[in-house]
């Protein structure tokens, strides 16, 4: 059975523009693929805690030496994984938090970035383990990044989220530009719309 695994990480629960727009791309894949599920990890909800030095060991201590601090974070860590590993296709979303993603979705990177399961340093560098799957990251923004004009620099949310990603072997990847939202110049609903109206996996006529 096929999965989609999509990850919701904004701090404004209900009111998240990026989670909702995250869960209608997630329903058109999902349409699109009769039989597959949508695996939801709503770190809003459920975040995983700031890696740690419990973290640090126990990702290089063998099971049998573990304590229950280690082998209870560990398994949090093992359980994202496999459902990243497990996905055929990820919808990420993530709101602009201080010109960058959300903390609960860095602290997910934190714990599926693991040696040996989504990456691996080969003698010819650092290689992918989770790829052959596309990753679409939704990102909801007051201000303006993608146009090329000087907040351009401020943006340290798509150039790291491409990076973790690439670094998985998740290198093809649709962004979801939702820029300009709270201000009031336009309805967030709008520019919701006209940022899903791109996206090559949803029919708008359909969407949720
Ligand atoms: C604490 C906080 C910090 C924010 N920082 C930025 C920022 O640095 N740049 C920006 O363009 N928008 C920023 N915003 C606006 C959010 O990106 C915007 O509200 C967006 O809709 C949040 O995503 P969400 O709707 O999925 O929650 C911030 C919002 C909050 C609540």
């Amino acid at each position: 059975m096929s999965s989609i695994l999509l990850v919701t990480a904004s701090p404004r629960g209900d009111l998240s523009l990026s989670s909702r727009a995250a869960r209608t791309v997630a329903d058109a894949l999902a349409r699109r693929k009769p039989g597959a599920r949508i695996v939801h990890r709503d770190l809003a909800a459920a975040p995983l805690p700031h890696i740690d030095q419990d973290f640090a060991v126990a990702v290089k201590t063998p099971a049998e030496k573990l304590t229950a601090a280690q082998a209870k974070l560990l398994a949090a860590s093992d359980a994202a994984t496999d459902e990243l590993l497990a996905a055929d296709a990820v919808v990420i979303a993530t709101g602009m938090i201080n010109f960058s993603i959300a903390s609960t979705l860095k602290s997910w990177f934190d714990h599926v970035a693991r040696a040996h399961r989504t990456f691996r340093y080969t003698a010819e560098g650092p290689q992918g383990l989770a790829g052959g799957k596309k990753a679409y990251v939704v990102i909801a923004s007051s201000g303006t990044y993608t146009d090329g004009g000087p907040a351009a620099a401020m943006d340290h949310a798509r150039p790291y989220l491409k990076s973790m990603l690439g670094f998985f072997g998740i290198t093809d990847i649709e962004f979801v530009d939702i820029e300009g939202v709270g201000l009031g110049f336009e309805p967030d609903a709008v520019i919701v719309e006209r940022a899903l109206g791109k996206v090559s996996a949803v029919d708008l006529a359909t969407a949720a």
